[in-house]
């Protein structure tokens, strides 16, 4: 039995996300809109000792499938988690959270004067990954770069 058994037990039905990057766990919580006032069950462990990360956090929420839509969204938070669907006791689906190479709609340009912030021009956000781990975006419009803290921030603050 491995370490992170011991610690948390297997849960039923929901999502278990895997592999989040060390202090990263609450913060991906958030994103995910689960304050711990929905009800479910959520078990958390944060800097238990990783054979790939050195060292990393686990989340798992028992009752709630993440939407595969939201995958972007988690992969920019928490780039190469793996997010597992578990029905049943069994693992029915195992997805790797990796940023995308367009990041559209999501982020807002922190440069103020980039096009896609003036109120009279409804342009669509559009950043091109330039780096997957930390994740690192580039404007499209401005070549304004996007660093992973910028994106946690503004990914977070939106909640
Ligand atoms: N898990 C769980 N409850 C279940 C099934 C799995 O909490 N009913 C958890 C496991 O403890 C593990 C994760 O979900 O943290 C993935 O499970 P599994 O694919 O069986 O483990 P690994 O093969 O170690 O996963 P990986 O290769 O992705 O590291
Ligand atoms: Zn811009």
């Amino acid at each position: 039995m491995s370490k992170k058994e011991l610690i948390l037990r297997k849960i039923k039905d929901g999502t278990i996300i895997d592999h989040i990057p060390a202090g990263q766990a609450l913060n991906l919580l958030k994103l995910m809109g689960i304050t711990g006032r929905e009800g479910f069950t959520v078990a958390l462990v944060m800097n238990v000792e990783s054979k790939k990360l050195g060292k990393k956090d686990i989340i798992k929420v028992e009752g709630l499938e993440l939407k595969p839509e939201d995958t972007d969204k988690v992969a920019l938070i928490a780039p190469m988690a793996t997010i597992n669907v578990v029905r049943n006791y069994e693992v029915v689906e195992k997805r790797k959270a990796v940023p995308p190479k367009i990041v559209e709609g999501v982020l807002k340009c922190r440069n103020p004067n980039c096009i896609t912030n003036k109120p009279n021009e409804p342009i669509k956000s559009r950043f091109r990954t330039i780096c997957v781990n930390p994740p690192k975006l580039i404007c499209e419009y401005c070549n304004y770069v996007m660093t992973y803290e910028d994106i946690v921030k503004q990914l977070i603050s939106e909640k």
